[in-house]
């Protein structure tokens, strides 16, 4: 059974993802902050850490000491007017720690408006959405250039409907729309079961919810 870290756990995406990871049978450690989440985090079956990832040490201490770990899985986010942001900071001690500790796989959820989907928002949502896009092009900068085998998943507008099934995850850097929590999850641990997205970006958006009438393609896995 594969070990999986994920940073960022206790809620939302990463919590989906911890739940889908433990569903299909692997072994999770995870962390977060917040001690309240514990018991919830716990009950799925995974291993459960308080950790801060402002704290590089602890970020270290926590996947080192979570060693043999197959892959890690990155969903820190912060809130709008966090100062300072953990999009970057957060990110850039868990791929330090992913190398110090030997672990090559690292998947990364940012956002669209990342990198070249910056032109598809619009100025709305660049001016509401520019600190924390700024702070996760940094992270993902760090990530290209870490050596580690990398997939970078970039969600649409996230909901915290229940999954739908119809998520996918495309190369196409003009597509725009909304995707649940729990199909980003589904196509996280997707895109870790195939190696054909080692050194991808991908957008991930849901089906039923484009805001876009171009074509496009999914990304085949
Ligand atoms: N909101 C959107 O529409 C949208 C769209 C696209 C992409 N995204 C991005 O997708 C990702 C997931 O977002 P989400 O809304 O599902 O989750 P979220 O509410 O941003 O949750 C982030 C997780 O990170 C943890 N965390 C935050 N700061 C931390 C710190 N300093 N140390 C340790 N853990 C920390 C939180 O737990 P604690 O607070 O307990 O630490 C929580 O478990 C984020 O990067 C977000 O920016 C969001």
């Amino acid at each position: 059974m594969a070990h999986v870290f994920v940073a960022g756990a206790s809620r939302r995406v990463g919590f989906e993802t911890v739940k889908r990871l433990r569903e299909k049978g692997y072994e999770v450690t995870c962390f977060f902050r917040n001690a309240d989440d514990k018991p919830a985090v716990e009950a799925t079956g995974a291993k459960a850490l308080i950790v801060d990832a402002f704290d590089e040490n602890a970020v270290n201490d926590a996947i080192a000491g979570a060693s043999p770990v197959d892959a890690l899985i990155c969903t820190l986010g912060g809130k709008p007017g966090d100062e300072p942001r953990i999009d970057h900071i957060g990110a850039k001690h868990c791929i330090n720690a992913a190398k110090s500790a030997g672990v090559s796989r690292f998947l990364f959820v940012t956002a669209i408006g990342c990198g070249d989907t910056w032109d598809t928002l619009e100025e709305k949502a660049q001016e509401f959405l520019g600190p924390s896009l700024a702070a996760k092009n940094l992270a993902e900068a760090d990530l290209f250039s870490s050596g580690l085998d990398y997939t970078v998943l970039r969600p649409g507008a996230l909901l915290d409907d229940p999954a739908t099934g119809e998520g996918f995850v495309t190369l196409d850097n003009k597509v725009l729309g909304a995707v649940s929590r729990a199909d980003v999850a589904a196509q996280l641990v997707r895109c870790l079961e195939s190696d054909r997205t080692i050194g991808q970006v991908y957008q991930v958006l849901d089906r039923g919810k484009m805001r876009t009438d171009a074509p496009f393609e999914e990304a085949v896995l």
